[in-house]
């Protein structure tokens, strides 16, 4: 907790507003959709997805993935009270949602592919409704060790119609290891499972073959431990990274070769 405080107060100090921000690239993003304060309709159907799990008065037993991804102990807990804890927040899901929708394709192309996410993390699906919601052509695959959890999100999904959402269940790794992601493109991957460091180097590697010019990853809690916010910096230097932004909570890493090398910290 001390560490997450001092670390916030290091990022107040250095963080930016879009005044700072000389990137058009960057400037719109930031203008045009961090800082886009509308309503949308889509936000009333994130708030239904999550209030129905807030009111699940049921449990579950939980397969808990904790250190080095090692199963460590089973567990019962209240669908309610995963939906409090483990999710993305409301705050947070909109800004998620309005990422996807500002990156989809043109849908008035015709022959633009559609989008392909990845989300490594599903928990309830509370993000995974975002980022349906932000673009429904798109296909989404998102991965889940915890085969209870992720039958309540499954029913979430069939419930709420998401009719293009892929739920696996799969222990992150053996997934990544065994798929061959050469043949799939990611226009964007939410990396949302275990907040470890070389587990969070290891699958930037393996999913290095998916990405495109117009590829954005986003990493969570890149602030989360001393572990993780090492992990961010070998992330920035990474030759084939060009942008990134801090916005605290994310990391978003974009790969587009007609950017310049360089690192924002803004504050959303
Ligand atoms: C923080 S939660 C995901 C939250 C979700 N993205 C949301 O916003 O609602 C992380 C999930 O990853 C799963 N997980 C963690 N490590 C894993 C691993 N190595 N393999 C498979 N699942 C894992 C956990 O079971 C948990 O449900």
């Amino acid at each position: 907790m001390l560490f997450q405080i001092k670390s916030y107060l290091k990022f107040l100090w250095h963080s930016k507003n879009e005044h700072a921000v000389h990137s058009p690239f960057v400037f719109d993003l930031v203008t045009k959709c961090f800082y886009d304060k509308k309503s949308k309709p889509e936000y009333q159907i994130l708030k239904e997805y999550r209030n129905s799990l807030l009111e699940n008065k049921n449990s579950i037993e939980v397969t808990d993935f904790g250190a080095g991804s090692k199963v460590f102990k089973n567990n019962a807990r209240s669908i309610a009270k995963i939906a409090k804890t483990a999710g993305i927040s409301s705050k947070r899901a909109e800004l998620l949602f309005r990422i996807v929708n500002y990156f989809q394709p043109d849908p008035s192309v015709s022959e633009q592919a559609e989008q392909s996410i990845l989300e490594i993390g599903t928990s309830l699906g509370l993000a995974t409704s975002a980022l349906f919601l932000g673009n429904p052509k798109a296909k989404i695959t998102t991965l889940e060790g915890c085969p209870n959890t992720m039958a309540i999100a499954k029913n979430q999904f069939q419930l709420f119609n998401f009719n293009t959402v892929n739920p696996i269940v799969t222990e992150f790794s053996n997934y990544l290891k065994n798929y061959q992601l050469s043949i799939v493109n990611y226009q964007l991957i939410y990396f949302d499972g275990n907040h470890q460091k070389q587990a969070t180097l290891d699958y930037f590697e393996l999913l290095l073959p998916t990405i495109t010019n117009e590829t954005l990853w986003i990493f969570d809690d890149i602030h989360w431990s001393s572990e993780m916010e090492a992990a961010w910096e070998i992330i920035k230097t990474h030759p084939k990274v060009t942008v990134t932004i801090d916005t605290f909570q994310w990391g978003l890493v974009f790969f587009r070769k007609e950017q310049r090398k360089e690192h924002f910290i803004i504050r959303t």
